[in-house]
């Protein structure tokens, strides 16, 4: 593949991503190394992720590890510096649990497990990889949030307030270390085809009493750009945001939606009602 400017600037970095096993993550592990980049990949799901290591080859290592475990994020940050043969230059958190449950419904576990995959993960992996990103004077952290931290879907709760959380923890990072030369940004997709929307999907369809494609095209004609996303195109955007090529972006959320948030729920309704 031909490196364009921002592929040329990004070799012979060291990357961690976590929850590089599937979705976007994968996709984003597969975009860095296209660039060059060497990948520490971090999931818990330790067959997925020797399959996507096997598939990038030797610009890949894995570390099976949980983010909501702080040894095994220091771990992980461990095993990307002795591949990369100092401190990683880039991490992206992609590592995240979503949960569809009302809020009246929902035990404390519950929304205390997903506030610590979605958040404290990246708060833990930020914690040791900065350390190195500190003593070299440069680093980029990019975390991937949600349009559910921006707009309101159904019995969301606990997963739309921890990506608000993770954005504002996102730009505080950007705050506290711009200083040292380290960026911080967030990226926040909108429905992409992944397991994890795939899962949510297959339940919808059912319940429509549809098959899973007919859903996707029905829910894809109701969006601006008529598409429902790709990992690729938040694989995109992160490592743009990695780059050197964003040397002055930081403190920023990027929304990867085909124009979702830009949707006006009355009109959507009105449409739909003029319809019926
Ligand atoms: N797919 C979408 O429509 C969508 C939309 C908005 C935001 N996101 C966000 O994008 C990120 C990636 O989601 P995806 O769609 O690729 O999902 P996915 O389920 O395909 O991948 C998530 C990965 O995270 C890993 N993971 C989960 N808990 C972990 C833990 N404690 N420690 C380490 N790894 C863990 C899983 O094993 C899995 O490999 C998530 O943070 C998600 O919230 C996804």
């Amino acid at each position: 593949m031909a490196h364009t400017d921002i592929e040329a600037r990004a070799d012979h970095s060291t990357a961690i991503v976590t929850g590089g096993a599937s979705g976007i993550g994968a996709a984003v592990a597969h975009r860095l190394a296209e660039s060059g980049v060497r990948v520490c990949l971090v999931d818990v799901s330790a067959d997925a992720l020797a399959t996507v290591a096997r598939e990038i080859g030797p610009l890949a290592v894995t570390c099976v590890a949980d983010v909501t475990d702080e040894d095994s994020c220091a771990q992980a940050v461990q095993t990307a510096e002795e591949f990369g043969g100092g401190a990683a230059d880039i991490l992206i958190n992609t590592a995240g649990v979503s949960l569809v449950r009302a809020t009246t419904e929902m035990t404390l576990g519950e929304w205390n497990r997903v506030f610590a995959v979605n958040v404290t993960g990246p708060f833990l992996m930020a914690r040791h990889a900065l350390r190195g990103m500190v003593r070299r004077g440069r680093g980029s952290i990019v975390n991937v949030a949600s349009l559910a931290a921006h707009r309101s879907l159904p019995e969301t709760a606990a997963y739309s307030a921890s990506k608000a959380a993770l954005v504002a923890f996102t730009r505080q990072l950007a705050a506290d270390y711009g200083r040292h030369g380290i960026r911080a940004n967030s990226v926040s997709p909108g429905p992409t085809a992944t397991p994890m929307l795939l899962g949510e999907a297959r339940e919808g369809a059912a319940r429509a009493g549809m098959d899973l494609d007919q859903f996707l095209d029905l829910v894809s004609a109701e969006l601006p750009l008529r598409r429902i996303g790709r990992g690729r195109d938040v694989a995109e955007v992160c490592a743009f945001l990695a780059s050197d090529a964003a040397a002055s972006v930081t403190g920023v959320d990027i929304l990867v939606d085909s124009g979702t948030a830009g949707l006006d729920a009355f009109a959507l309704a009105m449409t739909r009602a003029a319809g019926a």
